[in-house]
């Protein structure tokens, strides 16, 4: 019978191409969302992946979705921890909301999505997880305290529950994508993107969500059942780790 994956944000961007690739390698697909309707309903009508509605930010919603996933498609073998949200601002500038939103989004929600699995994962002796962290978690980026300081969280929680999960068939590993061309790229001011960001991509251009997807593929697999508490960095050659 085919695995169940669960993708968090999976209703566009990276999220979507994660689990449309992961349909279309034979598992069983849910994509949760936060808020966008009409995206999400535009994206199950094209890829019959049915979306759930949660805010991965609260607990309870966590508990709650996870739920309503596994009593339609079954216990979820492979969760992606893949939402995440900026609100950018230099840091004399940047609001204790801004902080707090993007720790809940981007660190908390992945505590929140793991936690209510774990048990379950460990019970049945498998899991795979892959958790969607950052470039910027890896090397700090300025207007970026807060999703550096999350990002670099997912990394240092991926390590740790890595080791936890060894013995009972679970591997946990991180994927940090650099500049990707999604909407949170996208809405950088054209000028922006041309003479500062692409030009240091040593491969001269953004990536394709696509390249992030066909990461997660190879991690949940059988045969990266090795991999364990790493880390791929698909960034084009900008940061080396
Ligand atoms: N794009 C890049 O270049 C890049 C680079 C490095 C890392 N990343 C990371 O890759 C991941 C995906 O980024 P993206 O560019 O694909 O983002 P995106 O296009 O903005 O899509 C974000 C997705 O996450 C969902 N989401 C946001 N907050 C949520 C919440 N609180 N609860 C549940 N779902 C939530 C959104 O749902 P709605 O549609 O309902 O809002 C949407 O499905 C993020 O973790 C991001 O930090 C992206």
């Amino acid at each position: 019978m085919s695995r169940v994956a669960l993708v968090t944000g999976g209703s566009r961007g990276i999220g979507a191409a994660i689990a449309i690739a992961l349909k279309a390698a034979g598992y069983k697909v849910a994509a949760n969302y936060a808020g966008n309707d009409e995206k999400a309903q535009a994206f199950k009508q094209e890829t019959g992946i049915p979306v759930y509605k949660w805010d991965v930010s609260s607990y309870e919603a966590c508990v709650d979705g996870i739920a309503r996933v596994e009593a339609d498609l079954g216990p979820v073998d492979i969760l992606v921890n893949n939402a995440g949200i900026t609100r950018d601002a230099m840091f004399h500038k940047m609001t204790p909301q801004q902080w707090v939103e993007v720790i809940g989004t981007n660190l908390t929600g992945v505590f929140n999505m793991t936690h209510p699995i774990w048990s379950g994962m460990r019970d049945r002796g498998f899991g795979r997880i892959v958790n969607i962290s950052s470039i910027n978690g890896q090397k700090g980026q300025m207007g970026q305290a807060n999703y550096s300081a999350a990002k670099a969280g997912d990394l240092g929680f991926t390590k740790a529950l890595a080791q936890e999960g060894a013995a009972k068939g679970i591997t946990v590993n991180a994927i940090c994508p650099g500049y990707i061309g999604t909407e949170m790229v996208l809405a950088v001011p054209e000028k922006v993107l041309n003479e500062r960001i692409i030009p240091q991509i040593p491969v001269g251009r953004l990536g394709e969500p696509e390249e992030v997807a066909r990461c997660v593929v190879f991690l949940v697999s059988d045969d990266a059942g090795f991999i364990t508490g790493s880390t791929i960095s698909a960034n084009g050659g900008q940061y080396f780790a």
